[in-house]
């Protein structure tokens, strides 16, 4: 209850891809929210666009019960960049929609479920005078900020049965197999499922490549007498390919013309955010949607709330927008992963 005595009412927000684990969150949110705090809480429906034109749902403790195990989010979601203009100037017009729609709405705050894009739009409107709260979800794991984010769990348990599935096929025809997995910038879901599914080259975008190092540990393998390899690289590293093909599909080529070794490559591709989330993303998407709620009491407004070393903490929206936490080359995993004789290309 407001100071006032009148039950403060909030928003939730799901914005940009979704990922496993967002309906857990949005059920954490609004539970904690009525059960504990007897606020009203207000869906805006697909992510950004359902605030400029004002679209909502109103989400009881009745209607966020079942949601938990159930992947993608109930709301919608949307790329909608509401600071975006075509041109070079940055838009005002859906901004001011939003603070619009806000106002009318009698909002107290809202809390925005996102990545990178929701986080920093979240960071403007609160830099506007809104109250916003942001709760970092992405399967890539690439906020700034936290230890981890939900959806990357279940992306990579996904991704590792895939790359498990791979090996005996690729054992019984003698196979080169390459596996490309999602990750623009950050090869998080690459380092731990091809750690996890014994990869033999794994490829990050934080760590350049050499075509004639992959090679060779791929010929050196195959003399001595390792019937076959797994190589597991993430869709944002560098593609010299010229037919606007996948990099698997480039690195298949290559490595088939450089070894003469049979290669077959896979796409993983949205299979690896859909679907339930793991039990260690119901868990942390839980935590993140509660913790949210308890910054909302706190009157602890333009932060994200934030998982470090296990604790639930809040950091500023302003220190983690604009951010990627990537992959440090000289990471531990990476060095532990090199130890066993992985090669990561360079
Ligand atoms: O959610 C992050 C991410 O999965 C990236 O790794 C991926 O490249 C991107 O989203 C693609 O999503 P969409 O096609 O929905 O824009």
């Amino acid at each position: 209850m407001a100071k006032s005595g009148k039950r403060q009412r909030i928003g939730i927000i799901t914005a940009g891809g979704d990922c496993p684990g967002i309906n857990a969150a949005i059920r954490g949110v609004g539970k904690t929210a009525i059960v504990k705090y007897g606020m009203e809480v207000f869906g805006i429906s697909d992510g950004f666009t359902g605030m400029i034109n004002k679209e909502f749902t109103v989400l009881t403790e009745r209607n966020l019960s079942g949601i938990l195990t159930l992947g993608g989010t109930i709301l919608g979601t949307s790329r909608e960049k509401p600071y975006k203009s075509d041109g070079n100037k940055r838009e005002i017009g859906k901004p001011a929609k939003i603070k619009e729609h806000y106002l009318d709405m009698e909002l107290d705050c809202l809390v925005c479920i996102g990545g990178n894009g929701t986080l920093k739009t979240a960071n403007l409107l609160a830099q506007e005078g809104l109250n916003v709260i942001g709760i970092p979800k992405t399967i890539d794991n690439d906020v700034w900020g936290t230890d981890t984010t939900f959806g990357f769990d279940s992306a990579v348990n996904i991704a590792t049965e895939a790359i498990d599935r791979l090996h005996s096929t690729a054992n019984s025809h003698k196979r080169i197999m390459i596996i490309e997995l999602m990750g623009h910038h950050a090869g998080w879901i690459s380092l731990y499922s091809g750690i996890a599914g014994g990869g033999d080259v794994i490829l990050i975008p934080e760590i350049p490549y050499k075509e004639e190092v992959i090679v060779k540990n791929l010929m050196d393998r195959a003399s001595a007498n390792k019937p076959y390899s797994i190589v597991v690289v993430a869709e944002g590293i560098k593609n010299p390919g010229k037919n606007g093909g996948s990099v698997a599909q480039y690195l298949s080529g290559m490595i088939s013309e450089e070894t003469g070794l049979e290669t077959r490559e896979t796409v993983l591709g949205y299979i690896q955010r859909g679907g339930s989330p793991s039990p260690m993303d119901r868990v942390l998407a839980t935590r993140y949607g509660t913790g949210a709620v308890e910054m909302i009491a706190n009157n602890d407004f333009g932060k994200m709330v934030s998982l470090r070393d296990g604790k639930i903490v809040s950091v500023p929206l302003a220190e983690v927008a604009g951010k990627l936490k990537l992959i440090d080359p000289l990471d531990p995993m990476v060095l532990q992963a090199k130890n066993i004789g992985t090669c990561f290309g360079d």
